[in-house]
C-alpha cells in the first residue's frame, strides 16, 4: 500500500483520493505479536479529542469507498500518538489489508470516537474490574493508562482470556510498560493486577474467565475478595458469547448495567472484529 500522491499529476491506478471529512494518519509503527495478532501507532491529529475506553472508525485508502470498522483506541488520550491492536482475519474486508501495513503508510480515521467503557458510564466506585478476551483487551490498555482511573479508584483487576500464551504477550508488556512508566507509575503504585490464562494451552488450559469467576479461582489466586457491586466496578470486551457470559454473573451478583446518560455499575461493548 502507498501513501497518497497529493497532487493529480501521474496517479497510479491504485491510488485514491483521500475522502472528505476524516483524518488521513501515518503509521508509525507496527509490532506482530502472532500470526493472529498486531498492534500499530500512528499519528494522531493535532484536534482529535476522546475519552480514554472510547472506539473510532478506521480504514484504508484503497478503494474509492473504504471498509471502516470500529477500533477501540488503545492508548491513553495524554499519548501524542495513537495504538490500535488489531487481530488478522483471512479474506477480513479490512484487516487483510491492515495487518500488511507498515511505517510511512496511510490510515483513515473517522472524526467522532465513541464508546461505553468509560469512566462517566460508571457510578464511583473502589475496584475496577476490566474483563476482556483476545483484542477486548484494547480499550483497557487505554483504561490504565489514563491518571484519572487511579483517582478514582483503589485497586484496577484487568483480567485477559486468549487462546494461546503467545498472544497474552501484548496485555503483559502494558501492564509491565504501565508500572515502570515514569509518568504512570506515580498513579498505578501498586494499585494494578492482571489476570492472564491461555486456554488453550499450559497451566491455564481451559480456564476462561468466564470459569475463573464461578470457581472462584480468579479471587484466591490474586488473592483479593470476590465481586462485589458494593465496591466493585466491571467493564467488560469480548466476543458476544462472552459479554452475555459475564453480564449473567455479574447480574446474578447485584450489578446493573451503566450507559453514558445513566451510569451503572457495569459496562459493555463488543470486542470488533471483521
Ligand atoms: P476457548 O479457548 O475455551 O474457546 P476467540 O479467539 O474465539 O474469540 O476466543 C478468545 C478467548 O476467549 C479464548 O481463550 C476462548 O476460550 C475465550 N472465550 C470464548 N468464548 C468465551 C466465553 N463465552 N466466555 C469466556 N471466554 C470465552
Amino acid at each position: 500500500m502507498s501513501s497518497l500522491a497529493a497532487t493529480g499529476d501521474a496517479v497510479e491506478a491504485t491510488e485514491f483520493p483521500i475522502p472528505a471529512g476524516v483524518f488521513a494518519e501515518t503509521v508509525t509503527s507496527v509490532k506482530h505479536y502472532t500470526d493472529r495478532l498486531f498492534a500499530f501507532r500512528m499519528t494522531r491529529p493535532a484536534s482529535f479529542r476522546f475519552r480514554s475506553g472510547e472506539f473510532v472508525m478506521i480504514g484504508l485508502p484503497n478503494a474509492a469507498k473504504p471498509v471502516y470498522r470500529a477500533y477501540s483506541i488503545a492508548s491513553p488520550a495524554w499519548d501524542e500518538e495513537l495504538e490500535f491492536f488489531s487481530i488478522k482475519v483471512p479474506e477480513g474486508p479490512l484487516t487483510e489489508h491492515l495487518q500488511k501495513i507498515q511505517p510511512g503508510d496511510t490510515v483513515l480515521m473517522r472524526k467522532k470516537p465513541t464508546g461505553t467503557l468509560v469512566h462517566d458510564a460508571l457510578i464511583p466506585g473502589k475496584r475496577l474490574f476490566l474483563f476482556s478476551t483476545g483484542t477486548g483487551i484494547a480499550p483497557f490498555a487505554s483504561v490504565i493508562r489514563d491518571p484519572e482511573t487511579y483517582e478514582k479508584f483503589d485497586q484496577v483487576i484487568l483480567t485477559q482470556t486468549c487462546r494461546e500464551n503467545a498472544e497474552l504477550n501484548y496485555g503483559r508488556e502494558l501492564v509491565e510498560n504501565t508500572r515502570t512508566d515514569e509518568l504512570m507509575s506515580e498513579f498505578v503504585g501498586d494499585k494494578l493486577m492482571f489476570h492472564a490464562s491461555a486456554t488453550r494451552e499450559g497451566e491455564t488450559r481451559g480456564e476462561r474467565v468466564t470459569t475463573l469467576i464461578e470457581n472462584g479461582k480468579l479471587f484466591s489466586d490474586l488473592g483479593i475478595p470476590p465481586l462485589d457491586p458494593a465496591t466493585d466496578r466491571g467493564m467488560i470486551c469480548g466476543s458476544m458469547a462472552m459479554l452475555r457470559e459475564i453480564e449473567g454473573l455479574l447480574q446474578a451478583r447485584g450489578f446493573e448495567e451503566g450507559a453514558n446518560n445513566k451510569p451503572g455499575t457495569y459496562v459493555v461493548e463488543r470486542a470488533f472484529v471483521d
